[in-house]
């Protein structure tokens, strides 16, 4: 290490040490910076090679091939500077676009002060907030009800079963629709993934859980989130070399947690708004809007009335729901390092948030705390 770094790493060091809460000494957290273009490269590398968790390491419904990899640390506990150097290697996702993700899960199911978060579920590595701001424990990101939800490819609903691992039987049923409306390609007829096959995806999985499932919501957020998964499916999983999802691939990713054998990650940086095309032509293909089941269990749209907090909101009505799910003590009963990084997060999803037209003003958290 450079002498300069190292007096800059020892003072960032040092004054972190000082601020100490509730016998937690909070670590500042930071945006590093955006490596420098490599072109084409095969992940992994020989550093990082699978090796199947252990019974102590956290898993969860993301992020389980690059803690199976070494990308981020193999126990599922990462820091917010660890998960985006690992998705911006891993993928070649942008600096920003990792952060306002990796943002998003700190806020909700984060210690934002010793700057840890769990992958899977609750960790003896991570305490709750100083002072119990959000309760007693610090859950993962695999609990339901701010960031995850219902409706996923691949996990059932809480409310239905396994929320946190991997179904079998979901992603057979995913790939009934690959047989469907898939692309024919080198491993077969109808064996690479595309948009139609996404929107015959969604549409099974929002059938299937909404009939089953008598809680079942999508909120504005979660609406959101289970149509971006199109995305990464489609062009951030696709081998750069091929530019193809294929069958062995997704299947690699999804089933086995693994990065798959010669595979080649994007050679260009990852385009949000090449994302955000994907994410747009499937949502708008399937007539499903933000709601919940009533007590007869029939899907309700949720009300916008003229005057609602919604309808002020219009122009980012994600992004304030988001809000809706980060619990307001963040804000309110935060103080020091604490506060820091809270405000240091907030920032960033309103950056994020910021690129939709009329979407001018930030929102405080006003989600409910311990849940
Ligand atoms: C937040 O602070 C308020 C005012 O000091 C206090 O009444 C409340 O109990 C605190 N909430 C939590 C969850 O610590
Ligand atoms: C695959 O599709 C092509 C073009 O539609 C067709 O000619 C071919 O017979 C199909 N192959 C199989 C094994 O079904
Ligand atoms: C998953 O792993 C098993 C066992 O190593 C292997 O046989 C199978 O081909 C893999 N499947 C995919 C889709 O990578
Ligand atoms: C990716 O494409 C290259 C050819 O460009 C091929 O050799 C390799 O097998 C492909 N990888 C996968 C996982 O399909």
């Amino acid at each position: 290490m450079q002498p300069l770094r190292l007096l800059l790493a020892l003072f960032v060091a040092c004054a972190a040490a000082v601020d100490v809460q509730d016998g937690q000494t909070g670590v500042v957290m930071s945006l590093p910076p955006q490596p420098t273009a490599t072109g084409v490269k095969q992940i992994p590398d020989a550093a990082h090679p699978f090796i199947a968790p252990g019974a102590d390491d956290q898993r969860g419904p993301a992020m389980n091939t690059l803690a199976n990899h070494g990308y981020i640390p193999r126990n599922g506990i990462a820091s917010f500077e660890e998960i985006i150097n690992a998705i911006t290697e891993a993928f070649n996702i942008p600096v920003n676009m990792a952060a306002g993700m990796a943002a998003n899960n700190f806020l909700t199911r984060g210690n934002i002060f010793i700057n840890k978060i769990s992958i899977g579920g609750i960790s003896p590595l991570i305490p709750p907030l100083p002072g119990q701001i959000d309760g007693p424990e610090t859950q993962g990101i695999a609990k339901h009800g701010r960031g995850e939800g219902d409706a996923s490819m691949t996990r059932a609903d809480a409310f239905i079963g396994d929320n946190r691992n991997f179904q079998n039987i979901l992603y057979d049923m995913a790939l009934l629709q690959l047989g469907k409306f898939g692309d024919n390609g080198p491993e077969g007829n109808n064996t690479v993934f595309n948009i139609n096959t996404m929107i015959g995806i969604k549409k099974q999985s929002i059938a299937m859980d909404q009939a089953a499932n008598p809680q079942f919501t999508l909120n504005p957020a979660r609406h959101g989130a289970i149509f971006a998964d199109s995305g990464l499916i489609l062009n951030v999983f696709a081998n750069s070399t091929t530019k193809l999802s294929t069958l062995s691939i997704i299947g690699s990713f999804f089933r086995n947690q693994t990065f798959p054998q010669n595979w080649f990650r994007s050679a260009e940086l990852v385009n949000g708004a090449g994302l955000n095309a994907i994410t747009n032509a499937v949502r708008n293909a399937v007539p499903v809007p933000p709601g919940r089941n009533n007590a007869q269990g029939v899907y309700v749209p949720r009300p916008t009335s003229a005057g609602s907090l919604e309808q002020q909101h219009r122009a980012c009505t994600a992004y304030w729901d988001q809000n809706g799910h980060v619990p307001s003590t963040l804000v309110t009963n935060s103080t020091g390092v604490l506060r820091q990084n809270v405000d240091f997060l907030l920032d960033l999803l309103f950056t994020a948030a910021s690129a939709n037209p009329g979407c001018t003003e930030p929102v405080a958290p006003f989600g409910e705390p311990g849940i």
